[in-house]
């Protein structure tokens, strides 16, 4: 077999040589011990020189793709077949992208989206020249000098009362990679976790991926059910305490006194995710659990997800004091968030951008929530429930319709909205609500939309209405 190739700018020779004979081989075209032509025979036939096609067999011999038998030549070796490629079954095909949705109709609000236009982009350009001109390249320098864990101490007191200290403090890529890893400390010893139903369910398939048995405790007005939770035999229970995931309820100080001494009486560990915590509309924010906790049973995982962007993929946690595991010999692992980003994010914080940039975004974001309130609240007829929840960035509508959720999911979609269903919110089928539920998200949508996003939802679920 002669190799086809072409005089490409952008493709060498010697590469185009290699690559035809490794997929020939690969594909079973070239079987085991052909000899491949000589080199010299070759370079002739395609007109190249004979270093051009040495420099392609040495690549071969070096991969393994073929073996040279001194004065003999080169064969094909004896490579194990690749498994032809799993062809994606039709019905895994999802029909509408959220991109198509969005490129369709122009717009497209979406899960977990934070306000586009408002970011201090300014700013951050100017912290990311900063943080370039002091760019580390080695493994040591990674986290020592970009002065991020001395921001977040000072943020997390001042803002949520909570107490951290640099080596109690980890640094990763995201509240849910940090959850997991965290999963992988605690198992050693723990294997029982409580979790809220409805709740995040990314912690129940972390936890359950690492064989704990999960448990899950139900969700009321004020959240947690803590009487359920107190009579549950565990050594972890997860909380959102802040705005619960996804019903938006805030735990009353008491429910949360309750917890800590429970907690505290059984060693048991609570994992406070303080996600969304931010954004309380019209009262101020309530500190975090782990301030009011007094005898370190409080693990606090906090994320710049919904406060700055989810693609940055920074987040944190925050261990007790006398955390009872030996976690020092694997924070190697949390080591995900490049130093450029590090030393950014400190910058912008250290500038006081970070705060200029909260504070407008409180404001901005308790305006879009009254917009949406006021907006449901106009709609004919009782067909969409909300609790107007006073925090976060997202409103649980409860619909009233024979649509399934999927259906009402679908035709949102239609529409060129995005919303996500509550059912996967739910580990067990039993406690979910006859009503289908759907989130919808308000951080990404213009002000001056609202009302007209609010209305063509309720004309795709309510044609006729
Ligand atoms: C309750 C809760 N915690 C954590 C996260 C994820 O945070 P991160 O983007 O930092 O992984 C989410 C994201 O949706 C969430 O809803």
């Amino acid at each position: 077999m002669i190799p086809v190739i072409e005089a490409s700018k952008t493709r060498p020779l010697y590469e185009q040589i290699y690559q035809f004979y490794k997929e020939a081989i690969l594909n079973n075209q070239l079987k085991r011990n052909r000899r491949l032509p000589s080199h010299r025979v070759l370079a002739k036939e395609l007109g190249v020189g004979n270093n051009t096609v040495i420099r392609a067999y040495e690549q071969l011999v070096l991969e393994g793709y073929v073996r040279n038998e001194e004065r003999r030549g080169l064969f094909v070796a004896e490579i194990e077949r690749r498994l032809p490629v799993k062809k994606t079954p039709a019905n895994s095909v999802v029909p509408r992208t959220i991109a198509v949705a969005r490129k369709q109709k122009g717009f497209a609000p979406s899960l977990h989206m934070v306000d586009e236009d408002n970011f201090p982009i300014k700013q951050w350009r100017k912290c990311i020249n900063r943080a370039l001109d002091s760019m580390s390249f080695q493994y040591e320098e990674h986290e020592g000098n970009d002065g991020l864990k001395e921001q977040l101490i000072k943020y997390l007191f001042e803002h949520r009362g909570v107490r951290a200290s640099p080596e109690r403090l980890i640094i990763g890529s995201g509240a849910t990679s940090l959850l997991f890893w965290l999963a992988f400390i605690l198992k050693e010893k723990y294997s029982r976790i409580a979790v809220e139903e409805p709740g995040y369910t990314r912690v129940t398939a972390v936890f359950s991926e690492l064989n704990f048995d999960v448990k899950s405790v139900s969700v009321e007005q004020d959240g947690l059910n803590v009487n359920q939770l107190v009579n549950t035999k565990t050594d972890l229970v997860y909380l959102t305490p802040s705005h619960q995931y996804p019903t938006g309820a805030i735990m009353p100080v008491n429910n949360r006194i309750q917890i800590l001494n429970w907690a505290a009486r059984n060693s048991v560990y609570i994992l406070e995710d303080d996600f969304d915590c931010e954004f309380r509309h019209k009262t101020n924010v309530m500190p975090a659990l782990q301030a009011l906790d007094q005898r370190d049973r409080v693990i606090y995982i906090g994320s710049f997800s919904n406060s700055l962007m989810p693609s940055l993929r920074v987040g944190y946690l925050v261990l007790p004091e006398g955390f009872d595991m030996p976690y020092q010999p694997f924070t190697f692992l949390t080591n995900t968030v490049p130093y450029l980003i590090r030393r950014t994010l400190a910058l912008f914080m250290e500038e006081g951008f970070w705060e200029r940039h909260l504070k407008k975004m409180k404001i901005l974001y308790q305006k879009k929530h009254t917009l949406c309130i006021e907006a449901l609240s106009r709609l004919p007829g009782k067909f969409i429930d909300f609790r107007p929840t006073p925090s976060g960035l997202n409103i649980l509508l409860s619909i009233r319709s024979l649509l399934t959720e999927t259906e009402l999911i679908q035709r949102a979609l239609d529409g060129g909205i995005v919303v996500a269903g509550a059912r996967q919110c739910y580990q067990n089928k039993n406690s979910r609500k006859a009503r289908a539920e759907v989130l919808f998200e308000f951080g990404s949508i213009p002000e001056d939309k609202i009302e007209t996003i609010i209305r063509r939802l309720f004309d795709a679920w309510f044609p006729e209405r």
